[in-house]
């Protein structure tokens, strides 16, 4: 299993380009579900969850080409022939996400069998709205033997009113919608960015929507889409990490290929905790320095500060002067970086929802563990200011969803490497 080794007290300084969103890319290949002609997608990042979603239509009869470098990072994905519309136990349970493919297969196939996703390390994540939204889009729904099998000659529109905002339920409810006979009105609607790129995309499709990004999305349902060709947005917690990692080391970076406007909720708060930074076109310029001050944070739903960087956030908080509180509002369980960033030396008591960071607190050498995605990259975050040789292990959280985060930061001034397994140390052996 690999491990990050990383020493600290390097200032980042130049500029790191981001990546395509990993959470716009998702949804996008499981919308090429909808039609039997190619659908192209630009600036697909690489990163482990696109390869288990590759694996995950392929297995459905889906050919998948995927091809990055001097390809642009671009999959083109043709479902002309699917042979079985199911997502089995295996895939699902090494991506929620993989939930996304039941809205499209019942529309486009009239069928889909889907495991549940069961338990997750942030929070109990059900799909309950997902489901409910299908039956009232009129899908005849069964469930067992941890599957969800959802079936409907033609989905018919509806009116669903979302108890409670979900990101996936919303993207995997509007793929449906987009081949349902008549019109859907989905209320209370995720607005996050993701949103509006997969309708964009949708749109290109052929389909009709109105209102993606906002509360209220109107789809006029079609009876076919096509291919097309998409660029996916930039991933605007990729950006959010790395101006957090500026601000942390004290450096001066320039995080170049994101969208400002996605970032507005951090850009806010670093200006309150003190960090300086400036936007022009698609980059901003952090510059960090050794005065930060304390700063509370909720997590909510876009606009709102997001819960994918309250981890990194929290990494920040134990370099700032005073008492921040961090309320997390999104997921129950998602402060398993806290005892480990407690290893390093950081003062935080977990408090139910709410983590109190005191600092500000030397972190020094300690071997830690990651538990999830951003907590994996909270943990980097933190080893970069510490004081000696810190060791993160199973940072193939991390892999799902940064693409080369640790030549990314190498490459302006980190000193991070990655090992198979720990080596004896020796004397003066330093990392680079
Ligand atoms: N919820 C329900 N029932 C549902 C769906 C959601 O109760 O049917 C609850 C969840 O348990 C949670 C809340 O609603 O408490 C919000 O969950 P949401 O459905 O919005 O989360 P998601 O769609 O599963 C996406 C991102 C997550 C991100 C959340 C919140 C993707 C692929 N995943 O998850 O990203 O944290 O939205 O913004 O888009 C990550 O990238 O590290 C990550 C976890």
């Amino acid at each position: 299993m690999d491990k990050f080794v990383i020493r600290g007290g390097n200032p980042l300084l130049g500029t790191v380009r981001i990546s395509g969103a990993k959470n716009a890319a998702l949804p996008a290949m499981a919308a090429a579900l909808l039609t039997e002609e190619p659908v192209i997608l630009e600036n697909i990042p690489q990163v482990r969850d696109i390869e288990t979603t590759r694996k995950l239509l392929a297995a459905m009869g889906a050919e998948v080409e995927l091809g990055y470098g001097r390809a642009q990072h671009r999959t083109t994905i043709c479902c002309r022939n699917l042979a079985s519309p199911e997502a089995s136990y295996e895939l699902v349970k090494t991506m929620r996400a993989s939930t996304l493919v039941l809205g499209p297969l019942v529309a486009r196939c009239g069928n889909a069998r889907v495991s549940l996703p069961g338990g997750c390390a942030i929070g109990a994540r059900p799909i309950d709205l997902h489901i409910k939204g299908l039956e009232l889009l009129g899908a005849k729904i069964n469930q067992e033997h941890g599957y969800v099998e959802a079936s409907a000659e033609r989905l018919r529109g509806a009116e669903i009113v979302f108890d409670k905002i979900t990101v996936t339920g919303t993207e995997d409810l509007l793929m449906a919608a987009t081949l349902a006979e008549g019109e859907t009105v989905m209320q209370n609607c995720a607005r996050e960015p993701e949103i509006a790129d997969l309708a964009d995309l949708l749109n290109k499709m052929g389909a009709q929507i109105e209102g993606a990004g906002t509360a209220k999305i109107r789809v006029r349902g079609v009876e076919k889409l096509h291919g097309t060709k998409h660029r996916i947005i930039p991933d605007r917690i990729e950006a959010a990490t790395f101006i957090l990692a500026g601000a942390i080391t004290g450096g001066d970076l320039n995080v170049a290929g994101c969208d400002p406007q996605h970032l507005d909720a951090l850009l806010e708060k670093l200006h309150e905790v003190g960090v300086k930074t400036s936007c022009r076109g698609d980059s901003v310029r952090v510059e960090g320095n050794d005065n930060l001050n304390a700063a509370d944070v909720i997590t909510e739903e876009f606009p709102g500060f997001p819960t994918d960087i309250q981890a990194q956030y929290m990494a920040l908080a134990t370099q700032a002067e005073g008492t921040s509180t961090i309320t997390e509002n999104i997921f129950e369980n998602r402060f398993m970086h806290a005892l480990e960033m407690v290893r390093m030396g950081a003062n935080i008591k977990i408090e139910g929802s709410r983590a109190v960071v005191r600092g500000k607190t030397p972190l020094s050498s300690a071997a830690v563990l990651a538990s999830d995605l951003r907590a994996s990259a909270s943990l980097v975050l933190a080893a970069l200011v510490a004081d000696g040789e810190i060791i993160i292990d199973r940072v193939y959280h991390i892999d799902r969803g940064y693409e080369n985060i640790e030549e990314k930061l190498r490459a302006v001034g980190a000193q991070i490497r990655r090992i198979g397994e720990i080596l004896p140390k020796r004397r003066g052996s330093g990392v680079g």
